[in-house]
């Protein structure tokens, strides 16, 4: 038998797998029904060239607020020529400047090569006028010097912004002129229950796979892993995972044994993700490891006295950034406030 005679045959267990990428948008977007008409509902004003309504949507990792925001704009703009939806991920456009470069992109607007940011935002604000913008910038903490949002909320006439982030106490943080004039609605995403899952999963196995290779158990058993990571993109890399794992053992049905080696992979991804990190970061996460649910201020006292908090704030900051740790904000009652350190689920679990 010739080296390549099974991956030239036509026997691939996927159909699309295209459906399993991360940025994939399903025509669909089950369970988020009713968070989709309240962001609508904040848009509708801009269809009667008054002012929209700003919003600000929190949640967890992989619930569907992305998936779910974008499904919304898609749908406006069949709707409409006369608002403009410009969708910006604040991690990959991380400055005023890129965000500029990025809806200067969206409009068409060539001439932007010599420009600064205040010139960018002045050649395109006579375009976003002469119809209603949405902006929807994701992943909004990212984004430095946030003091941009100054500038929308004063000279663009009829929009709505909308600001998505896992920080439910993002806003508290922004400058007091800003919070004013944003004023925004407030949606919560909450994390789907199993039998939400399960039906997410399964009509994703529908478009990427080719019938009948996942059984009712091993759909099951993936759904349980999913649902215990509470994170719907682990759920997608899982899928991917076990469907190569069942084709490497050619067999033309995935089962636990693939879901397990999917869950192998996830595991040693993690780890080896955790020795890329140098020894500070490394012994920082040890530390948070045996501390659990400890706040920043008691970390600090724990970690190494000689450094300021504001460093060490930073030290916590980055590794949030590449999803090694998750901050959770817990009220004291009174006004006060306290950041608690975790490691994520996912690095949890395995
Ligand atoms: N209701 C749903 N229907 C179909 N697919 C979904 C649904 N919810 C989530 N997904 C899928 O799960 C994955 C994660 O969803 P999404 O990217 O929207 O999460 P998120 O809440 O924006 O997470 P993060 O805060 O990490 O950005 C995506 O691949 C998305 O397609
Ligand atoms: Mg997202």
């Amino acid at each position: 038998m010739g080296l390549f005679d099974d991956a030239k045959s036509n026997s691939s267990l996927f159909l699309n797998p295209v459906a399993l990428d991360y940025e994939y948008q399903p025509k669909m977007v089950p369970y988020r029904e009713n968070q989709q008409h309240f962001i609508a509902t904040c848009i509708k004003p801009l269809f009667q060239k008054r002012n929209g309504r700003n919003l600000f949507i929190f949640g967890k990792p992989g619930i569907g607020k992305t998936v779910a925001t974008k499904h919304v704009l898609n749908e406006l703009e069949e709707q409409t020529d006369d608002i403009l939806p410009i969708y910006i991920n604040g991690w990959r456009k991380n400055t005023p400047y890129k965000i500029l470069l990025e809806i200067c992109e969206v409009i068409g607007y060539k001439f932007t090569q010599n420009k600064k940011t205040e010139e960018l935002f002045q050649a395109v604000l006579p375009f976003i006028n002469k119809k209603a913008l949405v902006l929807c910038l994701d992943e909004v903490d990212k984004v430095k010097e946030i003091d941009i949002l100054y500038s929308f909320l004063e000279d663009i006439y009829n929009k709505t912004i909308i600001l998505i982030t896992n920080e439910k106490y993002w806003l508290d943080k922004l400058d007091t002129r800003i919070k004013s004039r944003l004023l925004p609605e407030i949606l919560e995403f909450k994390t789907y229950n199993f039998e939400e899952v399960q039906g997410i999963l399964k009509q994703r196995i529908e478009h990427a796979f080719i019938p009948n290779v996942f059984d009712n158990e091993s759909l099951k058993n993936l759904a349980n892993k999913t649902f215990d990571l509470g994170d719907l993109r682990t759920g997608m890399y899982l899928l991917k995972e076990s469907g190569d794992a069942a084709e490497l053992r050619q067999s033309k049905k995935i089962e636990i044994v693939d879901i397990d080696k999917a869950l192998d992979k996830l595991n040693k991804f993690k780890i080896k993700s955790s020795e890329d990190l140098n020894s500070e970061q490394s012994s920082l996460l040890d530390l948070i490891e045996n501390n659990q649910d400890k706040s920043t201020t008691e970390l600090h006292k724990l970690f190494n006295s000689k450094i300021s908090y504001k460093s060490f704030k930073r030290r916590l900051d980055d590794l949030k950034n590449a999803k090694l740790i998750d901050f959770e904000e817990k009220s004291l009652g009174a006004g006060g406030r306290v950041t608690k350190v975790s490691l994520p689920k996912k690095l949890n679990e395995f």
